[in-house]
């Protein structure tokens, strides 16, 4: 048994959240692109917890729903009454019964707290039976005060209860919390809701056990910035603007180039490699990732995009879609899901593909609709092709082989096959199939009529 293995981690996450004035639960709200309750989830996962607990009330159905797809092994206690964060504790434990060892107390509202530090903080309870996370805030209001003796913890003074000497005290307790589960207990099975709240204190627990002679410690915090919270939108905003700054920072120190951090906006869940270069305005979101050397921007939103090595990507929306090595994509281009762009081909100004693949070095380069569709190598795709691939019940595919030219503004109707090396003449609507090597030509045949100007002139004037 190492000394920092954590018999359980209960996230608080039952609270109301009323300020955020919200038909979704608090903790459902995302920063950096997760949930803060997913947040609390991965700082939680970095103990490596025997047991994962996470307390519900308010909105429990709709966190329980997510929770099943990002968390299924998290075990769910309930509290049926809102009555404080002691009532909270006490109902995690009701579905860890005979636990022993150290349980950290956290919350589903703080989505800035780092694993590492909450390592760090388990870290620093060896020795102690309760160990609080504090911080010696420049303003304190509404904090709990840690009331020291002789430099030891006593007790917790909610805002609310304090004595002016107490709300004097600039250290602050922040929420986290770690317990030797059987002082736990029994701290829990003291508390009463005799405080200005009417409710049952959590904090309470640390007066309880320092006055029956257990060790209470801290942890303080410098960067407290970590712990804070969201109870409004005005905080989601600036919990969410501080985990992207955080976000950016990181991967600058990890070699990448943020021309304008004030407008790139960066998810906790994407990944970028060294040398990569990312133009102001762009957005990379949910599992993005970016191979080294890549250029995005500016004014660029990925969603799920796998990006290559070395490939542009300017202005352009893109979702679910792989852009591969070298690729160049934009300006003004769409991709939408199931879009894979081959190494070193070509999407350009106002293409939209779909659901297509377009084999290496393809090019697509103007004003297009390329859906349900796959492109051979090398082939190139005139301005203004629109691959038709619904008809008004069904969708179907086209496919177009390597080495194959599709001249300016053809319609390719679904489903269709263009073979190797193929060849459409410009302005064509292609209906069946065009084998290897040959040329198909789909339009009316041009008609010139000489002296026809000026025999119209003449019927003209003849009329008047
Ligand atoms: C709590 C602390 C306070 C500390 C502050 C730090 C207590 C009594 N006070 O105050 O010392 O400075 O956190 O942010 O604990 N929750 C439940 N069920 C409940 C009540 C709360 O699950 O019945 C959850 C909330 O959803 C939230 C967390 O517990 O995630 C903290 O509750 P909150 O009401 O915000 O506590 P504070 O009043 O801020
Ligand atoms: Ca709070």
């Amino acid at each position: 048994m190492t000394d920092n293995r954590v018999a359980a981690v209960i996230i608080m996450a039952a609270g109301m959240g009323t300020r955020m004035k919200s038909a979704r639960p608090k903790v459902l709200h995302e920063v950096a692109g997760r949930s803060m309750i997913g947040h609390a989830i991965k700082a939680a996962n970095a103990l490596s917890p025997d047991r994962l607990v996470v307390v519900l009330g308010h909105g429990r159905e709709q966190v329980e729903a997510h929770l099943a797809e990002i968390a299924p092994n998290v075990s769910i206690a309930v509290q049926e009454q809102l009555l404080g964060t002691g009532d909270a504790v006490r109902a995690g434990m009701s579905v860890l019964p005979g636990v022993t060892g150290k349980i950290v107390v956290t919350s589903g509202d703080a989505p800035l707290m780092e694993g590492a530090t909450l390592r760090e903080f388990v870290a620093a309870h060896a020795g102690n039976d309760a160990t609080l996370l504090t911080a010696l805030l420049p303003d304190p209001t509404g904090y709990g005060r840690v009331v020291r003796e002789d430099g030891r913890i006593t007790a917790v003074v909610e805002q609310r209860d304090a004595t002016p000497e107490q709300l004097a005290i600039s250290e602050a307790n922040m929420g986290f919390y770690v317990f030797d589960a059987d002082v736990l207990r029994a701290g829990l099975a003291k508390l009463e809701p005799s405080n200005a709240q009417g409710e049952y204190y959590l904090t309470d627990v640390v007066e309880h056990t320092a006055s029956a002679g257990y060790s209470v410690g801290s942890f303080v915090l410098s960067d407290y910035g970590q712990t804070e919270g969201v109870n409004d939108r005005i905080q989601l905003a600036q919990r969410n603007a501080e985990l992207n700054r955080r976000i950016l920072r990181h991967w600058m120190e990890e070699g990448v180039t943020i021309v304008d951090p004030e407008t790139t906006w960066v998810h906790a869940d994407v990944d970028i490699a060294p040398d990569v270069t990312l133009l102001p305005g762009t957005s990379l979101e949910g599992a993005t990732s970016v191979a080294g050397g890549a250029v995005i921007g500016p004014d660029t939103t990925l969603i799920d995009v796998e990006v290559g090595a070395g490939a542009q990507v300017v202005r352009t929306h893109a979702l679910l879609s792989v852009i591969e090595e070298g690729a160049t994509v934009g300006p003004f281009s769409y991709l939408r899901p199931g879009t894979q762009v081959g190494p070193g081909a070509k999407v350009g100004a106002f293409v939209e593909v779909k659901n297509s693949q377009l084999g290496a070095g393809a090019k697509v380069p103007h004003l297009t609709y390329c859906g349900d569709a796959a492109v051979g190598e090398r082939t190139n795709i005139g301005a203004g092709t629109i691959f038709a691939n619904f008809d008004g019940e069904r969708k179907s595919r086209t496919s177009v082989g390597a080495d194959a030219f599709v001249g300016s503004d053809s319609v390719l109707v679904a489903p269709v096959e263009i073979a190797d090396g193929a060849f459409i003449a410009a302005g064509s609507v292609i209906t069946d199939d065009v084998a290897a090597g040959e040329l198909a030509v789909a339009r009316g045949r041009q008609r010139n009529i000489p002296g026809w100007v000026e025999q119209r002139k003449a019927r003209n004037e003849g009329d008047k």
